[in-house]
């Protein structure tokens, strides 16, 4: 995916300008900065939800550019799993994540309800009740990794993860790292993971853009490793947590 001079508005405000970057294939991008500088807003760009004023995306596969704004979207190339989770709440658990099987695919009900339990155990959700379950019945954690279940179902060759470990467990949110790094290296999936989690970020991620909250625009993008020891101030201070943890070193 190409993103090109993107500027992204909220309620009247610039919150971002001239956003230009690629994700590549098989990589893992992670997208941080501090809270309210437009992390969720250029995901919902990304995938089509929203529409730029200025800027482009465009999808580049196969010897082809798709405009993802425009008549031919890739849809099904891209899966989201939103930070609010966000299933629908009239369906079972099950017919969520079976939902994009039905929309976008001709695989029968066997076959759509064996992908999806094995989506769902691949997220963490191997319980078999889980899939007759109703949305409000879930604790927060498991409604997110439905979510993340839901995204994977299609085998999307790029998943947009919106702070998916955000409420979980140390333990689940640790398999969710081994989850993102075997989808990377297994099936070869590009990964945008907004995420505020340092330990995850440094275990998966393969490159980082920072969205800089004052200056309005992406300031650092490479390896976390690198910004960290070489990047601009703010941004080494957000992955040492202010430093912190360059403090306790010493
Ligand atoms: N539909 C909207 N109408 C008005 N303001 C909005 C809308 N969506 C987002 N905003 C504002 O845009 C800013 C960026 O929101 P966004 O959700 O993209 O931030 P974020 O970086 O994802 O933050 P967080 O880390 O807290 O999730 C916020 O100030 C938010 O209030
Ligand atoms: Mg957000």
């Amino acid at each position: 995916m190409r993103v090109d001079d993107l500027s992204l508005h909220a309620g009247g405000r610039e919150l971002q300008h001239g956003l230009t970057f690629d994700v590549r294939a098989g990589e893992v991008l992670a997208i941080c900065g501090a809270s309210g500088c437009g992390k969720s807003t250029l995901l919902r760009h990304m995938i089509g939800l929203q529409t730029p004023r200025q800027g482009r995306v465009t999808w580049v596969a196969g010897g082809r550019e798709r405009d993802v704004h425009g008549d031919d979207p890739p849809r099904r190339e891209i899966g989201v799993a939103f930070q609010a989770g966000a299933l629908w709440s009239s369906m079972t658990v099950g017919e969520n994540v079976m939902l994009p099987l039905e929309l976008h695919t001709d695989l029968g009900e066997v076959a759509r309800e064996r992908q999806a339990r094995f989506k769902l155990a691949l997220a963490g959700l191997p319980d078999a009740a889980t899939f007759d379950a109703e949305p409000a019945s879930l604790s927060g954690g498991m409604r997110k990794r439905a979510a993340i279940a839901r995204a994977l179902v299609l085998d999307p060759p790029l998943l947009c993860l919106d702070e998916p470990s955000a409420g979980l467990d140390p333990l689940t949110s640790a398999r969710l790292d081994d989850l993102i790094q075997r989808l990377k290296t297994d099936l070869g999936t590009a990964i945008v993971l907004v995420t505020h989690e340092l330990d995850s970020l440094f275990a998966v991620a393969d490159r980082l853009l920072f969205l800089d909250v004052e200056a309005h625009t992406a300031t650092a993008l490479g390896p976390p490793a690198e910004l960290r020891d070489h990047g601009p101030e703010a941004v080494s201070e957000f992955l040492t947590r202010g430093g912190l943890d360059r403090r306790q070193a010493a």
